[in-house]
């Protein structure tokens, strides 16, 4: 039981323990995401920030198709996942309205009466990491209009070290790495991600060859309290490889 819960945050605070942040971009054909499923259900102790993303975005319909949606709503019914939806905000570039009507889609599958399809918050990806105002303002206001719909969880996703303050002000986590497996190391991500942020603070790696020490990583990885972790054998989130999803469990939950 959490004693306090912060006004306009996740209710499952990020920073509670090492999350796994997993972004699901694999359409769900034929038990493409039987392995989310195996795992949510396998490590009841670890939580699952799972990314959903039907079209760069949540596609041209008012609800997802009619594959995605009974996924999406055996995603829910794990008590230890918390669906995200994708939004891309391209730098601060893309538009306002069509990041804000991004959202307004993810926010109005909480009234699908179906299943339940409801996400939890956002994941902005392509998010500005620099400090300028037109940036940091743009990203808060797109926290706060989602917010504002109700959708608590929010991520961003500059893929590299963020330090301004403004960014860890609106969002609940900042994926502060996105790099290949092979170009890690400590040293390099974890130690300069100054120590008040890495309670916020998401890494991720990709191209992560299949005899990598995952367990090792892993224990550097929740030693330093960061916040989320994924990695991925494939270059960009189109597959998933069932052994290290597990390896990558079992070691947070066992951490
Ligand atoms: C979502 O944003 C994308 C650009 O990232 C845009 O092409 C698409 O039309 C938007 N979708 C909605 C429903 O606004
Ligand atoms: C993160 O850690 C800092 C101390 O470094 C603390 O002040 C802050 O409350 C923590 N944030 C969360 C969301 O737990």
């Amino acid at each position: 039981m959490k004693t306090t819960i912060l006004s306009a945050a996740c209710l499952v605070p990020f920073s509670a323990a090492t999350d796994v942040l997993l972004p699901l971009y694999v359409y769900p054909l034929s038990g493409a995401w039987d392995a989310v499923y195996n795992a949510a259900s396998a490590y009841p102790d670890v939580t699952f920030n799972v990314i959903v993303n039907p079209d760069s975005g949540p596609g041209a319909g008012q609800y997802p198709d009619s594959t995605t949606i009974p996924a999406i709503n055996k995603l829910n019914s794990y008590p230890n996942v918390q669906t995200l939806g994708y939004v891309h905000t391209s730098y601060a570039s893309q538009s306002v309205s069509k990041v804000e009507s991004n959202v307004s889609v993810y926010a109005g599958w909480a009234s699908y009466s179906e299943s339940n399809i409801a996400v939890k918050g956002i994941f902005f990806d392509e998010a500005p990491n620099n400090d300028d105002p037109t940036s940091t303002d743009y990203m808060s206001n797109a926290a706060s209009y989602a917010r504002g719909l109700g959708l608590d969880c929010i991520i961003f996703n500059p893929g590299a070290l963020t330090t301004a303050t403004a960014y860890y002000d609106a969002a609940d986590l900042i994926v502060n790495e996105e790099i290949a497996y092979s170009s890690y190391s400590k040293s390099s991500t974890v130690d300069v991600i100054p120590s008040q942020y890495r309670n916020q603070s998401a890494i991720i790696l990709h191209d992560t060859p299949s005899g990598a020490d995952i367990s090792s990583l892993v224990s550097t990885i929740v030693g330093a309290g960061i916040a989320a972790f994924y990695a991925t054998e494939d270059c960009c989130y189109n597959s998933i490889t069932t052994s290290l999803l597990d390896s990558i469990s079992s070691s947070l939950e066992n951490a």
